[in-house]
């Protein structure tokens, strides 16, 4: 059976954990060959473990240029191309801006935004030897509108979002054949999702209140958000580029 996906060579950062993992499962299923990096050496491993032939785990923390170069110089020299790339690990920080630092906000900026900059930058120079691509950019609600306790993830995934419509304008004029778009998930049962109830002062709380943020009453799965980016991937989407698209049980209706 030919897959949705099928040959097609896919990077996903953060894929040891979460929405991440899920996309990968979901690439594999459908016949994609995967790398999934993520500075969370042992999660990766573990994920690879599970995932099994056809995936590939390397270590990267997304922040640093030069290791940008070598990931995707592996790929491009292993599997000859790249033709995905999910720009998927991130960050929170449960923040106002009256409370937030300078380090807290530059963090989240390089982890969040500042990735996502070299990922299509990097991608796009080897994207573009083999005829194109698809580049997907995990941003959030919180990139769509504002939330008082999440001043700097509001700020970075805002970026993302713009970000994203430079790059794909940019492809389009260059007539590269690279499409990139951006998700905007909230709120989906994750282990970035368990952390924030975690460390809640009332836990169980927080918890009705993640689920009721959305009008469906409840949280998604990752695999909701691995099922829009590998329609994103495919070539079921060539004429989808510039756009952005909630994962996020109606949240944004509101
Ligand atoms: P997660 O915490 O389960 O997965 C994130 C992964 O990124 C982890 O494996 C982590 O080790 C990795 N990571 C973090 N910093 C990194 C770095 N500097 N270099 C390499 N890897 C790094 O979280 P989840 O929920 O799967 O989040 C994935 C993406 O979705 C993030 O960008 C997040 O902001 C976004 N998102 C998630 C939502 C949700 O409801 N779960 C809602 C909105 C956005």
């Amino acid at each position: 059976m030919v897959g949705r996906l099928q040959d097609k060579i896919v990077l996903i950062t953060g894929g040891a954990s979460g929405i991440g993992l899920a996309t990968a499962r979901a690439a594999l299923r459908e016949g994609a060959k995967v790398v999934i990096t993520d500075r969370n050496v042992k999660g990766g491993e573990a994920a690879i473990a599970e995932l099994g032939d056809g995936a590939e785990f390397l270590a990267q923390d997304v922040t640093r240029e030069e290791r940008w170069v070598e990931v995707i110089g592996h790929i491009v020299e292993k599997y000859g191309r790249l033709d995905g790339l999910v720009n998927n690990a991130g960050c929170g920080s449960l923040h106002n801006i009256e409370d937030e630092t300078l380090e807290g906000w530059r963090f989240v900026h390089a982890v969040n935004v500042e990735s996502t900059f070299l990922g299509c930058k990097y991608a796009i120079k080897a994207m573009k030897q083999t005829g194109g691509g698809s580049i997907v950019n995990v941003s959030s609600v919180a990139g769509l509108s504002g939330a008082a306790d999440l001043a700097a993830y509001c700020s970075a995934k805002g970026a993302v979002r713009l970000l994203t419509k430079s790059v794909a304008m940019w492809c389009a004029q260059q007539k590269y054949e690279i499409r990139c778009n951006s998700i905007h998930p909230s709120f989906l049962y994750t282990p970035m999702v368990q952390q924030m109830i975690d460390i809640a002062p009332d836990p169980e709380k927080m918890r009705r209140r993640l689920e009721r943020t959305a009008p469906l009453g409840r949280m998604g799965k990752p695999e909701d958000a691995a099922n829009m980016v590998l329609f994103l991937l495919s070539d079921e989407s060539p004429f989808v580029t510039e756009a952005e698209f909630a994962v996020d049980g109606g949240t944004t209706a509101q």
